[in-house]
């Protein structure tokens, strides 16, 4: 049993990760690898953070409160609340949320999560207030089932260190195109370099023409610990116009170059109903459509 009012926040201790995690356990789902990008010591300036671990009066660990920012939606603060198993269902997370909301009580954001349709995440988002805005799918697409397309593509690694200045530009450009309901702040050639190649060191493709960007996309390994879960790569990227004619062309050849990287030349796609040449390009060759289930959506506080 735990006692609510019992429960400690302790801010981070970068040296108990290994303990904290292996408490909370592996990640089930990409959303909740993208939530645990909060977790770290709390951080000020431009891209405030803050983690709490929960402890009950034993010092069992009970779960993490977090919340930080992401110039992908600097609108808003992004809230995750990760509760132990054993101790679900219990008015842990709600607590944990109040205490989110305290810790950013003067920032002035509102708030906006990531949640997987139909899971406990989703019911928990929804009793906390928050609205879906955007959904996004990730299937499975036989990328060897697409016709070849004639655009060259470069592809850069790591990403960090090389990618072109136009290129995390056009990244930019194409990620404003598809966030109207969350447009990023003023633009600094230093914040997205950040934002784009921190999370995970992945690859990077671009296509050009008359050397202009005209298509971006990142190539990451599976999000799953479990390598048996799905092992697909997940490619994430668009032409840098989703309305541009040649966008469906431009994305298979990045798709293309892409499933090198694939063992069995399928690949994972990350992409929002928004990017519309890439739905356009992929419709035809997906060969497994997630279940409700594995469809991420992003929400925010009403
Ligand atoms: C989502 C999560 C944090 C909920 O934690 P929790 O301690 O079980 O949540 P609470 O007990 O405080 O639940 C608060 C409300 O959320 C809703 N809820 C939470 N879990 C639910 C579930 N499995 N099914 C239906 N409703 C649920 C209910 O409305 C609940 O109120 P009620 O118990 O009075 O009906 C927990 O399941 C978790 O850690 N999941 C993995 C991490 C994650 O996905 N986090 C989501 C970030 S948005």
């Amino acid at each position: 049993m735990i006692d609510i009012n019992d429960i400690v926040f302790i801010p981070w201790d970068e040296s108990k990760r290994l303990e904290i995690i292996g408490g909370l356990g592996p990640v089930r789902t990409w959303t909740e690898a993208q939530g645990r990008q909060t977790f770290g010591e709390d951080r000020d300036g431009v891209k405030p953070k803050r983690c709490r671990v929960m402890r009950g009066a034993d010092g069992d660990l009970v779960g993490v409160a977090a919340y930080g920012t992401n110039d992908h939606h600097p609108a808003y603060l992004y809230a995750y609340v990760e509760v132990a198993e054993k101790y679900r269902r219990r008015g842990v997370g709600k607590r944990a949320f109040a205490e989110v909301c305290r810790l950013a009580g003067h920032d002035g954001r509102d708030f906006d999560t990531k949640y997987l349709l139909d899971t406990p995440a989703h019911r928990f988002a929804e009793a906390m207030g928050f609205f879906r805005i955007q959904l996004v799918r990730e299937p499975i697409v036989d990328v060897g089932a697409l016709p070849d397309r004639d655009y060259g593509v470069t592809e850069y690694e790591p990403a960090k260190e090389e990618v072109p200045d136009d290129a995390v530009e056009a990244w930019g450009r194409f990620y404003e195109a598809t966030h109207t309901w969350s447009p990023p702040r003023e633009r600094d050639l230093a914040i997205w370099r950040e934002d784009f190649f921190s999370v995970r060191a992945g690859r990077f493709f671009e296509v050009r023409v008359a050397g202009k960007v005209v298509g971006v996309g990142f190539l990451n390994d599976s999000f799953s610990d479990d390598p048996q879960e799905d092992p697909h790569p997940i490619f994430a990227g668009c032409s840098v116009d989703p309305a541009d004619p040649e966008g469906p062309a431009i994305v298979t050849a990045m798709l293309k170059a892409a499933a090198v990287y694939s063992e069995d030349g399928r690949l994972r796609i990350e992409m929002d109903e928004s990017n519309r040449a890439t739905v356009e390009a992929v419709e035809p060759a997906v060969v497994y459509e997630a279940p409700a289930a594995d469809i991420a959506a992003n929400a925010r506080l009403a």
